[in-house]
């Protein structure tokens, strides 16, 4: 009975409904506590998961994959790798595990062919080498991949997988039947928990409803930890924008109840050993379920030294059960504070921007106690170190560094904390400019450091010229020393990112032997483009500069922040391609061996100004092309340059001194080399839907779930006519089959304009492809700002397909987008991006 003390909670829950929706069940401090020894922590309750569930699961790298064999040898690595030593426990089969049909009993049917020896036997064998069995369920009538559903079979269920012997389940959210209120998920994933409660036999209860309901504001007292956001994959933009979601959510997780911000997609290929170490570093610092997502007989040693890293475990498992606080969060560095049983802090430094960047925080906004020197330990390197106020670290871009930090009461034999930190422009090579490289070196540490010197290690055949004194005999505590670089790179060197190394010495204390730290940046080098029409916002600016936020490509500018802004719109005219500013704004291009651009211009509809804007085109330093003043609410002004024997091009927007306008250039189209004006725009697409003649009988998926379409005026980019559809609640797949199948080889992206209605709007694609009709989907798109317009794009590698299948775009069958919310959104110009 091992739920037992969370159900009398939750007969309390009951009869309080508001608690349901109001504040948190489990009260923890949203800023970190003040420091105090901790001799004997308080009691736990009493729970299966006092810290967070180590093991593995299946579901990312193998998908519907999933077999006997493939349980059994992963229950082999795990003990012969050393990771289940290490804490990694539970062996989880995801979907896909049963027959497509209950037996006669009515209970579910592990499938003969992928477990011969049904869940039992392979629960046996987990068992037997020391580790526990997972499965997964799903409180719908069917699951995501349309096995049969536990909704109605809740008791049956969940006594025939305690009958198998099974220690965790997963319990997913598809085809869930639901109204959409948070009571009726409670509702769901309660029965569910009575269910388990009831067989007498421990299982880990893990709540997967990709935070739909806000399950931190109510599963505490249902599962041992509950999915926080949608599903993750193996690429940077997803662990990033997990992290965002899942981190402010600290408050809400302890003993027993852990935010799970989903399994761990390292060694799968997708991202970088540095990205990786991330998102080990973060879930760790989270106090994250930690479940291995890769095939563990082929994992490399590096994929195995980030999964086994016994100091980051020590963080992620530390029985306090604290998930680390977020101390500050600004420009995409965020500071995490997590306090440990020992009475240290782990603080982790993470650096979410494309660029080097140096992350510090003040002792004194972390939970640390006051003292004259903190003790550094980074958990990926071993190197200790000293620090007297501040902890900081240049940290390499998609980077975190942690440190396991305490008191220090004599600092004079730990070397000091010395920080990197180093920006470089945007690089040019040969002639065309200075290209300048900044360094700062900080001395955090109690005591001066000596004989300070900074080196540049740069790509080969470049030159790092030092353009400032590169040396400096001392540097106190808390000082700072700049240097400054000019590098040269030779003429023919192509666009793209080169690693630049900056490294400085340093003597501390009486050791004659230096020490070292080293940074590494990313230089990016640019050249003109390449003979062809391309749309310019697929072009990025050597430099820019903007009124508000940054310049935003293919939308408005929106506000402050990146990527929040709406299509552009000038005078009710919608675009799908463009770059949004707010004057004053400033673009400059190389454009050299370039004829022509042509652009309209305007200014945006989503924050009317009260004055004109001038739009002038120049090339080098001659003024080319000119709108004059155009006045908020006009239509679009058309402008064309003649860019002939020019290096440079710069677009410059100016409103007057009464404040800032949204300023569009639309559609900015770039002609360069020998191309005329009858070439194709590149990047090239192909469009699936426009619905100019009627809605092209795009139409439901799932025509039992709702949803109607129609063609309509009110919203179109290119062409006179979009579609309208209304939604059901939980949304519906809107697309169509086609007659004869389409072909797509060689197509880089889907893409299609989307303005949501009053509740705002998110979703997914699907093609259907091969003589199967196989479906493969991906690319989830969280959004959901009412009224808000936007081009939706998702690469076509994301797109998942059923086991056995692959992604055949020669033939495809259908095409589909989710759309979800409940009332009308716009649809426009659903179409294929083929690469350059
Ligand atoms: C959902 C879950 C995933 C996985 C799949 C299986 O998408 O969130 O983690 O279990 O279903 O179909």
């Amino acid at each position: 009975m091992t739920h037992t003390a969370k159900s009398r909670t939750l007969a309390v829950l009951v009869l309080i409904p508001s608690l349901l929706s109001a504040t948190p069940a489990v009260a923890a401090p949203a800023a970190p506590a003040p420091e105090r020894p901790v001799a004997a922590p308080a009691p736990q309750p009493e729970t299966l998961a006092p810290t967070p569930p180590m093991g593995f699961n299946n579901w990312n790298a193998f998908g519907c994959d999933v077999s006997e064999t493939l349980i059994k040898e992963t229950a082999d690595v795990l003990v012969s790798s050393g990771l289940a030593a290490a804490g990694y426990e539970y062996v989880n089969i995801d979907d896909c595990w049963s027959l497509r049909e209950r037996g006669p009993d009515g209970r579910l049917v592990p499938d003969p062919v992928k477990f011969p020896s049904g869940i039992s036997g392979v629960a046996d064998y987990v068992h037997g080498k020391g580790l526990k069995l997972g499965i997964y369920g799903d409180a719908g009538t069917a699951t995501c991949a349309g096995y049969p559903g536990s909704l109605g079979h809740e008791e049956i269920d969940a006594r025939t997988w305690a009958d198998w012997g099974v220690d965790y389940l997963k319990y997913d959210n598809c085809n869930n039947q639901s109204d959409g209120s948070q009571q009726d998920f409670v509702r769901r994933y309660t029965a569910m928990r009575d269910a388990l409660d009831a067989t007498g036999r421990p299982i880990v209860y893990a709540i997967c409803e990709w935070g739909q309901s806000q399950p931190w504001t109510w599963a505490a007292e249902v599962g041992d930890l509950w999915r926080t956001t949608g599903d993750i994959s193996d690429n940077w933009s997803s662990v990033r924008s997990i992290i965002a979601q899942n981190a402010p959510l600290a408050p809400y997780a302890g003993p027993g109840n852990w935010n799970d911000p989903d399994m761990l997609e390292i060694g799968n290929g997708g991202m970088t050993g540095t990205e990786y170490r991330t998102h080990m570093s973060m879930w760790a610092m989270m106090a994250a379920p930690l479940l291995i997502g890769t095939d563990l007989r082929k994992a490399t040693p590096e994929t195995l030294a980030i999964l086994g890293n016994r100091e980051i475990i020590a963080i992620d498992q530390d029985r306090l059960g604290v998930q680390g606080a977020v101390v500050s969060d600004r420009d995409g560095l965020m500071v995490l504070d997590k306090p440990l049983a020992n009475g240290d802090r782990a603080i982790a430094l993470y650096n979410s921007t494309d660029s080097l960047a140096t992350v510090s925080v003040p002792v004194r906004e972390t939970g640390l106690r006051r003292a004259g020197a903190y003790r550094l330990q980074d958990v990926w390197t071993g190197r200790v170190s000293q620090a007297r106020s501040t902890i900081s670290a240049g940290v390499p871009a998609h980077g975190t560094v942690v440190y396991r930090v305490r008191p220090l009461a004599d600092p004079a034999t730990v070397p000091p904390q010395v920080a990197l930190g180093a920006t470089v422009d945007n690089l040019l090579p040969g002639a065309l400019g200075e290209n300048l490289l900044t360094s700062t070196v900080t001395n955090r540490g109690v005591g001066a450091v000596r004989d300070v010197r900074v080196t540049v290690s740069t790509p080969e055949g470049w030159r790092a010229a030092e353009m400032s004194d590169t040396a400096r005999r001392r540097l106190g505590t808390d000082a700072s020393f700049e240097t400054t670089w000019a590098l040269q790179i030779p003429e023919e060197t192509p666009a793209g990112r080169y690693p630049i190394t900056v490294t400085t010495t340093y003597r501390w204390g009486g050791r004659q032997r230096p020490a070292s730290t080293t940074s590494e940046i990313i230089g990016v080098v640019f050249t003109p483009p390449g003979d062809g029409r391309r749309h310019l916002s697929t072009i990025a600016p050597l430099h820019s500069s903007n009124a508000l936020g940054p310049v935003e490509a293919d939308q408005s500018n929106g506000g402050g922040a990146g990527g929040d802004g709406n299509l552009i719109t000038i005078g009710g005219r919608v675009y799908n391609r463009g770059i949004g500013t707010t004057a004053p704004s400033e673009l400059f291009y190389l454009v050299a061996g370039c004829t022509h651009l042509v652009t309209d211009v305007g200014i945006d509809d989503e924050a009317p100004a009260t004055a004109p804007v001038t739009f002038t085109v120049h090339t080098d330093d001659r003024v080319v092309a000119s709108s004059g003043p155009v006045s908020p609410g006009a239509a679009p002004v058309t402008l064309t340059a003649d860019l002939t024997g020019a290096s440079g091009l710069r677009l410059v927007a100016t409103g007057d001194a009464t404040g800032q306008a949204h300023a569009d250039w639309a559609a900015p189209i770039l002609t360069c080399g020998s191309a005329g004006p009858d070439d194709p725009v590149l990047p090239t697409e192909r469009t699936i839907f426009s619905f100019e003649s009627g809605t092209e009988d795009f139409t439901v998926a799932n025509p039992g779930s709702g949803g109607t379409v129609a063609q309509t005026r009110t919203f179109r980019t290119e062409g006179e006519h979009g579609l309208t559809v209304a939604t059901p609640k939980d949304g519906n797949w809107f697309g169509r089959t086609f007659a004869e199948p389409l072909d797509l080889t060689g197509a880089a992206r889907l893409r299609f304009d989307v303005r949501a209605g009053e509740v705002g709007t998110v979703g997914e694609f699907a093609v259907q492809v091969g003589p199967d009709w196989a479906w493969c989907q991906g690319g989830l798109w969280s959004w959901t700002n009412p009224f808000a317009s936007r081009t939706i794009t998702e690469e076509i590698d994301d797109l998942s397909c059923p086991a056995g299948a692959s992604l055949d775009l020669s033939q495809v069958r259908a095409v589909w987008i989710f759309l979800n919310g409940g009332g009308q959104v716009h649809v426009d110009n659903v179409r294929a991006e083929y690469p350059e």
